[in-house]
């Protein structure tokens, strides 16, 4: 058996002020019609279509996502009493499993990312489940990298193995020497420049098991909290348990928690495997990104991207401006980032789009 576990907990500060707490970046439709968490369910659903959906996210976004995601099950929206990052998220859903059945696939999928090749995509998944179910294998998928971004998971490839077959077709398989979560701006550069590194895209397959065992080896105080969570599931008692242990569980994510120092035991040991995942994958990360995904341009700092009324442009380049219902000119500037909501207005380049969420951190200091 095969079950998505849908992360949408993150606030998606970067996004602001478009995103909001309880708005964030997975339940808006940024780069269309359907929203991100939706285009997430979606793409999965027309793999397979009969694997179970879980949720996880935070009560927040929950009446949102509920009804935005009509087909998944009420009881599989987990709503989380606070967020704790990724590792209990994910440790609570390998606990939850293991008790229905150990040997259940778990795909962990982030609920923002956008991916081109939904084909491409579902080949390389159908590989990772079979990776994952013929033995105590985690499996990453690893993007090839094309800058030296320092907000993602850098994963340095080891030897070759045997590699899957789906559909006829061969999918080579690396063993995982080093993982290394979001590095500083020099190590990025090396990684970049080696050549063998590739970017973590934050999509696992593991058996429930797996996962469990792997919470219980390296987050040791967390295991005993999330399994008495998970044993109270279905019972009259198990918001009061949720609330009263989740938020005890370290706030940690699942890369820290488990993956880096999984491959610190060194590649033979580590049984982390890596799949390529090559299916024009994007974290829209920031203002940036989504500018260049919507301009589908290779040279996102030539054009502009204007998201309202109407617009009049002269003299003006790598813009992206959001606001709609306004006709907007542009006149003599570039790589400018300007969105405008209701009550508020962003005004950044598109390099400073990276530190948006700084923003919020400010706006919460001042209350
Ligand atoms: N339920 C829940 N609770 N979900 C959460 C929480 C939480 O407390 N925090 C984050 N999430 C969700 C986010 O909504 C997102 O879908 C996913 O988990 C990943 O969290 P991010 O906060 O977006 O992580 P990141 O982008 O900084 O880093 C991760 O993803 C990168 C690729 O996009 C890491 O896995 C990196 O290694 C990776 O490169
Ligand atoms: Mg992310």
């Amino acid at each position: 058996a095969f079950a998505a576990v849908i992360l949408a907990g993150g606030s998606g500060t970067r996004f602001w002020p478009r995103s909001r707490r309880a708005r964030a970046k997975q339940v808006l439709p940024l780069d269309g019609e359907r929203t991100m968490i939706q285009q997430t369910v979606a793409r999965l659903e027309d793999m397979m279509p009969d694997h179970d959906v879980w949720v996880i996210t935070n009560n927040l976004l929950s009446d949102l996502i509920t009804t935005q995601l009509p087909e998944v099950s009420q009881t599989r929206i987990l709503r989380e009493p606070e967020g704790r990052n990724t590792a209990p998220a994910c440790g609570l859903a390998a606990f939850l499993l293991e008790r229905e059945a150990p040997e259940t696939i778990i795909g962990i999928f982030p609920s923002d990312h956008t991916i081109g090749n939904v084909a491409r995509y579902h080949m390389i998944l159908r590989a990772g489940i079979k990776l994952a179910a013929s033995g105590p294998n985690m499996v990453v998928l690893g993007v090839p990298p094309t800058r030296a971004e320092t907000g993602y998971g850098y994963i340095e490839l080891g030897a070759a193995v045997t590699p899957t077959t789906v559909g006829g077709e061969a999918i080579p398989v690396r063993r995982v020497r080093r993982f290394t979560e979001k590095p500083d701006a020099a190590h990025a550069r090396t990684f970049l420049r080696s050549g063998n590194y590739v970017w973590n895209s934050g999509m696992f397959l593991w058996s429930a098991r797996t996962l469990a065992d792997a919470i219980r080896e390296h987050a040791p105080a967390m295991a005993p909290l999330l399994e008495k969570i998970a044993a109270a599931f279905g019972t009259p008692e198990f918001d009061q348990v949720f609330a009263e242990l989740y938020p005890q569980c370290e706030s940690i994510s699942i890369d820290y928690a488990v993956l880096e120092p999984r491959s610190a035991k060194g590649e033979a040991a580590s049984e982390l495997y890596c799949l390529p995942a090559d299916f024009a994958w994007n974290d829209l990360g920031s203002w940036a990104a989504l500018h260049e995904f919507v301009s589908e341009s290779k040279e996102p700092r030539n054009c502009n991207v204007i998201e309202a009324g109407h617009d009049v442009q002269i003299g003006s380049s790598g813009c992206y401006v959001y606001s709609p219902g306004k006709a907007v000119a542009l006149v003599g500037v570039k790589d400018l980032v300007v969105v405008e909501t209701g009550d508020a207005l962003l005004i950044t380049t598109r390099d400073g789009s990276q530190d948006v969420g700084r923003v919020v951190a400010e706006l919460k200091k001042a209350g």
